[in-house]
């Protein structure tokens, strides 16, 4: 007989190569516009978001539903829509202007492949489109408002956007740590926390399931982007499909730089061991974010 540990990997393994397959047709199937689009926007938009990516956020909204109890079928429109703000954000990341990268999910980054003004527009028609999905499909109404209030206010000037801002005039900033969890908190956390919250709220959260679900997006947003810094330091261009090393070349401000690789690493897993505790306390299916967690901190990409 598997153990129970063997029974929630396979679910998740399970889950996630179902789910993944479903949010690429599904992102291919939104983004083949019509002729109003011009060919190289829609080749641009498509060259970004198609290309091989984790869908980390996608696989929380839906595992975040299914947690609830929901149909994670209905929350796949909301899934689709915080991968559009994700791959619109790291466009414009990888703009010289911002991180100056020229390779992104193993192709080269937008700018590089279509030219910096038609990587802006991409951006920008991405960010777009996320709030058309949300307004669009999801039901009843009430709930598509909710919705796009959410993800705008995690995309916006207070979170996503204010986060690049501040990680852009980091090296000039006394570094310091609760200035540093600030920035990661706003860069990356919200849109992590933002995914968890959607799932939940299309699956009929509770009131105490939302904040159980809150409360965890939070903890896993911080690891995750400490991991990605880890990342940086000491992972592969090949499995990334990104550059490292580039945190230290731009002085930029990051947890290995700040407190070392081993404190960090155990940082990052102290986060990921109380987010999956804070799940217990409200009676949700949680094994999939479970898994989610774990993922989190010992990924290589
Ligand atoms: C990279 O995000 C940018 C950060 C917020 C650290 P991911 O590591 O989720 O990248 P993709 O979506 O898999 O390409
Ligand atoms: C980016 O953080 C976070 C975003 C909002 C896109 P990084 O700049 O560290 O992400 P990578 O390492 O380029 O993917
Ligand atoms: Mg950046
Ligand atoms: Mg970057
Ligand atoms: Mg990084």
């Amino acid at each position: 007989m598997q153990s129970l540990a063997a029974v929630d990997q396979d679910f998740f393994a399970r889950f996630c190569a179902e789910w993944r397959q479903r949010v690429d047709q599904s992102l291919a199937q939104h983004t083949a516009y019509g002729p109003d689009c011009p060919d190289r926007l829609r080749e641009a938009i498509r060259h970004s978001l198609l290309a091989p990516a984790k869908r980390l956020r996608p696989l929380l909204v839906l595992l975040s539903c299914q947690a609830c109890g929901g149909d994670p079928e209905r929350a796949l429109p909301a899934a689709c829509a915080v991968e559009m703000v994700h791959t619109y954000s790291l466009i414009h990341d990888d703009l010289p202007a911002m991180d100056d990268d020229d390779l992104r999910r193993g192709r080269p980054s937008c700018h590089a492949q279509f030219g910096e003004a038609t990587a802006i527009l991409a951006g920008d028609a991405l960010l777009a489109h996320a709030f058309e999905l949300l307004a669009t499909h999801v039901v009843p109404p009430e709930l598509a408002a909710v919705c796009c209030g959410e993800l705008a206010q995690a995309a916006g000037a207070c979170n996503l956007v204010g986060g690049q801002q501040d990680d852009l005039l980091a090296p000039w900033a006394t570094p310091d740590l609760a200035h540093l969890e600030r920035i990661h908190r706003r860069k990356t956390g919200a849109m992590i926390c933002v995914s968890v919250r959607l799932g939940g709220r299309i699956g009929g959260a509770t009131q105490k399931q939302l904040a159980a679900l809150t409360s965890y997006g939070q903890k896993i947003g911080l690891a995750f982007q400490i991991v990605d810094d880890l990342l940086d330091l000491e992972g592969q261009t090949e499995a990334m499909g990104k550059r490292v090393g580039k945190d230290a070349k731009k002085g930029k401000l990051t947890f290995p730089s700040l407190m070392g690789v081993e404190a960090s690493r155990q940082r990052a897993g102290e986060l990921a061991a109380a987010a999956e505790a804070v799940l217990g306390s409200a009676e949700l299916d949680s094994k999939g974010l479970v898994q989610l967690a774990r993922f989190i901190v010992k990924r290589s990409m």
